[in-house]
Formats: structure tokens, C-alpha cells, sequence
């Protein structure tokens, strides 16, 4: 089994690519970790907690990690999520709470206390709390296996600027700190998601799964879907961050290459762009496994069948 933490801003897409997680017995999800990304992390924290509760996870815990990025004051995304980051199912107040423990904290003391290079990172919101980890303890930081994040974009034009994407944008130097600390990346971006949408017959047979899960996934990417019709025309929403548990899952559905990835930290005009050699045009070290496309319907597919299984 695959052991992974997964540090996330809840987020329809991240909903779904928690309850992929939960559902698939070859990973095994040590924590949670809550992000400041599409909404504050006090609100993507109780997000958490709802879907833990929704799939009956209770064991399973939470910890909030930094309140805002690491030199720029924090953005958000409700105009694409809604208010409250996660809307379209109304959900109870969960029992579920945050630990009192910080998310960094939680990251660090879980690396120490397991074997080397024996946990994965997912991350699916902008990599505040993976590039605070790496200044306050580089050496622990180390001992991940890998870092699977969702970010970036590069033959696929930005989505939260014309230059980036949201991730990156949000948090630019946070992935810059991450692109540079030799940790073996490897990035799910908009070049992959765009191609992975939730189409209305995809919707509809997820509609058709009887689980409180399915349920609730069914209404949440039924509301994410309004917002790409309008903006973009698309037939529906890109299902971004369950890529990332796709690759964990099935990496021959994807394809991409090894190469140098830099981040733009400083330029108004295309801050949070990620700069992909690959073409190998600068002999720069090869800092990420840049992925560019996948197999759609097959990864709907693992998916569907994923929440077919929860509860
Ligand atoms: C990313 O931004 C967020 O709004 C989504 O949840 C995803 O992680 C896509 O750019
Ligand atoms: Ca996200």
C-alpha cells in the first residue's frame, strides 16, 4: 500500500480526489492536511471534515496548515468554488474538527516517526505548508518518497491569469522553493486537466451511483460545471486534482516527460507562470516529471468505480 498525506484546499475537485483516495485499497491516507488556496484554511479545514464524515472516516484526521502564502497576501478562488469553496451539496456542520496540531507540524513529525522515502505528498492547492516544511526542516523534508503536486501550465494557457495557474499563481514562491529543494516532483498541470472534463454523460453516470459520497460528488461537480459552461463553453468543469490520485493509481494512463520546470516570482504580468524546458533548450537540472496528457475515459472510469465503493 501506498502511504500518502494529502495537503489540500477543498475544493470540489479536491472532494473528489480525497474520496479516490479513500476509496482505492492500494493507498492508505495518513492525514490531511488543510491549505489556504480556494477559500481561508479555517473554511477548507471544516471542508475536510465534511468529506471525511461523508465517507465515515473518522479516524482519518485534519490539521490546518498556514494561514496565507508565504510573501504575498492570499487570493482566493469563490468565484470559480462558490462560497464556502466546496458549495453545490448542503452538508452538516461536521463533528469531525481540526486538530489542535499544525498541519507543517503534522508533516514533519509523520516523516520522522516513518521509515525513509516511504510516504508520498500529494499536493492539490498551492505548496505553502510543503515549502514552510522545507525552510523549517530541509533534512526530515527529505525523507519523502516523492511529491505529487496539481499545478502549473504550460502548452495549456493559465486559468486563474493568461499567464498561470491558480496553484502556482497563488503561492509562487512556494512552488519555486519546491521546484528547487530536489525533492522528486512530479507535476499534474493544466495541460493534463483540461483534457479531463466532466462532460454531461460522465455527470449523469455518476448520478446514476446510489452512495451518500456519490451523492455529494454528483452535486458538487453539477455546480463546479455551471461556472465552465458560462466562462468557457465547455461542456463541463476540469476534474484537476483527482489526477493526482490517477497517476498514484495508474500512471500508464499518463504520459509526460522529465525536465527542468522554473516558476515566475517576480514579473506582474506572468508571476506564478511555470517555464517548462522541454526541449531541453537550457541544460538546466531536471527538477520535475512534467505530465502532459491522459487517458480521460479511462481514468473516469477507476473513478467511478472508486465512489461506487464508498459509502
Ligand atoms: C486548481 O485550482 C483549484 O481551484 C482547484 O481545486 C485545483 O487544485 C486548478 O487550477
Ligand atoms: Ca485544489
Amino acid at each position: 500500500r501506498q502511504k500518502i498525506i494529502i495537503d489540500t484546499d477543498p475544493g470540489q475537485d479536491d472532494a473528489i480526489a480525497i474520496m479516490l483516495a479513500l476509496a482505492s485499497p492500494q493507498i492508505e491516507l495518513l492525514g490531511l492536511i488543510a491549505a489556504t488556496g480556494n477559500v481561508p484554511v479555517t473554511q477548507t479545514a471544516e471542508n475536510a471534515c465534511k468529506i471525511l464524515e461523508l465517507a465515515q472516516r473518522p479516524d482519518i484526521k485534519v490539521y490546518k496548515g498556514c494561514p496565507r502564502p508565504m510573501r504575498r497576501p492570499p487570493i482566493n478562488a469563490q468565484h470559480v468554488h462558490g462560497q464556502t469553496g466546496m458549495d453545490g451539496p448542503t452538508l452538516p456542520t461536521p463533528k469531525h474538527q481540526p486538530e489542535a496540531q499544525h498541519g507543517v507540524s503534522f508533516l514533519l513529525e509523520t516523516l520522522a516517526n516513518h521509515p525513509e522515502h516511504s510516504i508520498t505528498l500529494v499536493t492539490i492547492g498551492p505548496m505553502t505548508n510543503l515549502a514552510t516544511a522545507l525552510i523549517q526542516a530541509p533534512d526530515v523534508v527529505k525523507r519523502l518518497k516523492q511529491v505529487v503536486a496539481m499545478g502549473g501550465a504550460w502548452s495549456e494557457t493559465g486559468n486563474i491569469s493568461p499567464a498561470a495557474e491558480f496553484n502556482a499563481f497563488a503561492d509562487p514562491d512556494a512552488a519555486a522553493i519546491v521546484l528547487n529543494s530536489g525533492l522528486p516532483v512530479t507535476l499534474v498541470p493544466l495541460d493534463v486537466t483540461h483534457s479531463f472534463l466532466i462532460t454531461t454523460d460522465r455527470l449523469q453516470a455518476l448520478s446514476a451511483l446510489s452512495g451518500t459520497c456519490a451523492r455529494a460528488a454528483y452535486e458538487m461537480l453539477t455546480f463546479s460545471s455551471r461556472f465552465d459552461l458560462e466562462k468557457y463553453g465547455w461542456s463541463g468543469a476540469p476534474l484537476h486534482d483527482p489526477c493526482t490520485i490517477g497517476w498514484l493509481l495508474a500512471p500508464q494512463l499518463f504520459t509526460g516527460r522529465n525536465v527542468n520546470v522554473e516558476v515566475e516570482v517576480a514579473s506582474p504580468l506572468t508571476l506564478g507562470a511555470t517555464v517548462v524546458d522541454w526541449w531541453n533548450v537550457t541544460n538546466r537540472p531536471i527538477n520535475a516529471h512534467f505530465l502532459r496528457t491522459v487517458d480521460a475515459d479511462q481514468l473516469w472510469a477507476l473513478i467511478l468505480d472508486g465512489l461506487s465503493r464508498l459509502p
